[in-house]
């Protein structure tokens, strides 16, 4: 990082945790991310979802074809683990370069989840294979059962799901994805190998009176959803404090207006846009800017043991506030964005 007053320039970011859809979805979305990421691993939970090695393969064609020439962006697929994952094709398509992760959603934890999985002690023979091949294993990492309370469901997996699954496999290189309270922030800090965290942008910045206080606002409803105001300070120390173990996975999850403003309206915050100025200046809010590249940059790159962009980043502090627009229109309808409810100043210099 070099930094002269009121100027930032950083190696490039990465996105570690990010939905692109696809078809014109993911054609629209794109370059929000690509303007300032050069790679990003990209969610499976697609209707239907990436299951085997060989639709890895295709989406990561279609999503190349929707790159505009002359722009550098790696995508990093995923394989979505169901009950009938079968770990030859796993272990045959991290090895022929096709995956880098693979990723858990428990059945029923989220969006297009429904062939998550049910039995996770069944999967062990799996995800034993996947720590012989160091293959990652990215977790969202909620229990369904709908005895539990929303908001202490992330706490709940980490007992009855993570403990057991990492005394089991100690070697399993995991990545909690998207945490949203102090109980993951803490597990991961107490524990000393092998396990990593992706933060979104939104739950650092924001807690749950945003989403529910005076109005419901359904552009902030996302899964795990947002936690109490001590759940994203601890979010704060862990992504700001310069700690390896956590880097920036947005989870940027766009969805058409008329599915997330509905009856049942779909979770996800779709926040690439302008995930990096935001994070500028949150940082910059709380003199952490000299952490701002470890955690969008390079913590990431070293949990992946892929080697840092070698393209920089430079980031410029204007006198007048970021204008950001509300939507992004798509051929099949309009998305709004994050709007982080807070003066941004930190730009991208062109
Ligand atoms: C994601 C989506 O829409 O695919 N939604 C969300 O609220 N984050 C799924 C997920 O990551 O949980
Ligand atoms: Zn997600």
């Amino acid at each position: 990082m070099t930094a002269k007053q009121n100027q930032l320039e950083i190696t490039k970011p990465d996105d570690w945790h990010l939905h692109i859809r696809d078809s014109e979805i993911m054609k629209a979305v794109l370059p929000a991310t690509y303007r300032w990421a050069a790679r990003a691993i990209i969610m499976p939970n697609l209707v239907p979802p990436i299951l085997t090695g060989a639709d890895a393969r295709s989406y990561a064609s279609k999503i190349k074809g929707g790159i505009e020439s002359g722009v550098e962006f790696e995508p990093l697929l995923t394989l979505y683990l169901t009950q009938d994952t079968q770990a030859d094709d796993v272990v045959a398509s991290y090895q022929q370069g096709i995956i880098k992760a693979v990723k858990l959603y428990p059945a029923g934890a989220t969006t297009n989840s429904h062939n998550g999985v049910t039995d996770i002690k069944k999967l062990y023979p799996v995800l034993a294979e996947m720590s012989d091949a160091a293959i990652p294993l990215l977790i969202h990492g909620e229990v369904t059962d709908p005895e539990i309370d929303i908001f202490d469901r992330e706490a709940v997996f980490i007992e009855q799901i993570l403990q057991p699954l990492r005394r089991e496999l100690p070697n399993l290189r995991i990545v909690m994805e998207h945490i949203t309270t102090k109980q993951a922030a803490s597990y991961v800090l107490n524990e000393s190998q092998n396990l990593g965290a992706t933060i979104t942008p939104h739950h650092l910045i924001l807690n749950r009176n945003v989403m529910l206080s005076g109005a419901i606002r359904p552009h902030y409803y996302c899964l795990p959803i947002l936690k109490r105001e001590t759940h994203r300070l601890a979010l704060i120390d862990a992504a700001t404090k310069g700690d390896k173990r956590f880097f920036l996975g947005t989870d940027s999850a766009p969805h058409l207006d008329g599915a997330k403003i509905d009856v049942c309206g779909c979770a996800g915050v779709f926040n690439a846009t302008f995930a990096v100025e935001i994070l500028a200046q949150l940082f910059d809010n709380l003199g952490a800017l000299n952490n701002l590249e470890g955690f969008v940059s390079l913590h990431g790159a070293d949990f992946y043991e892929l080697p840092y962009n070698k393209e920089k980043l430079t980031l410029f502090k204007s006198d007048t506030t970021l204008e950001m627009p509300k939507t992004l229109q798509t051929e099949d309808g309009n998305i709004t964005l994050f709007d982080p409810r807070m003066p941004v100043y930190w730009q991208i210099l062109k």
